[in-house]
């Protein structure tokens, strides 16, 4: 009797480890429609307009890189010209037929962070205040997050963005 009974419990906890198993697996599988974990407003571009997108993206992170490495040297020079290079009159990587994609709201953000760039340079040049231009440089960078907080970029057989 007795490994019988043994049997049998070892047999139930077999089928317990089994269903905790299969919890583990589908978790939380509820009604509620699968919601994704990103929730801002998705631009929806084609692979290469993508990429161009984040291109100028890190090519503000590249200037700003040498920005903050020029300022405790006081190299304002070095300042201005690597900040003009992301102004408002630096040639566009982006080509018109992706600018007209996106929406108003997008473009005003980033024209904000250019002619951010603009009067960090201007400034640089005719102030050589360091001070000034680092409280430029975070001003400029509650832009940059603004417009990371609001869109997300997804590719797209076509590209879709404008709202
Ligand atoms: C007009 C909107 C906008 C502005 C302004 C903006 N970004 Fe972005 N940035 C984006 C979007 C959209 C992405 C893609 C985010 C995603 O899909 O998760 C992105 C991605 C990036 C990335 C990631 C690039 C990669 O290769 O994945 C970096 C770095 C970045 N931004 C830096 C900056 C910096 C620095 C500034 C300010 C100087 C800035 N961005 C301003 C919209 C913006």
């Amino acid at each position: 009797m007795k490994s019988t009974q043994h049997k049998f419990t070892a047999t139930a906890i077999g089928a317990l480890c089994l269903v905790g198993v299969a919890l583990a697996a589908a978790p939380a599988k509820s009604s509620q429609p699968k919601q994704p974990a990103d929730q801002r407003a998705a631009l929806v571009l084609l692979d290469a307009e993508r990429h161009l997108v984040l291109e100028e993206m890190r090519n503000f992170l590249a200037v700003l890189q040498i920005i903050t490495d020029a300022l405790p040297r006081e190299d304002m020079k070095e300042v201005a010209r690597a900040a003009r290079t992301m102004g408002s009159g630096a040639a566009n990587e982006i080509p018109p037929i992706t600018v007209a994609k996106l929406p108003e709201e997008f473009k005003m953000l980033a024209g904000g962070v250019h002619t951010s760039f603009d009067l960090i340079a201007l400034d640089a040049e005719t102030l050589g205040d360091p001070r000034h231009t680092i409280s430029q440089v975070g001003e400029m960078l509650q832009k940059c997050n603004a417009c990371h907080g609001i869109y997300q970029i997804k590719v797209g057989k076509e590209s879709r963005a404008k709202k």
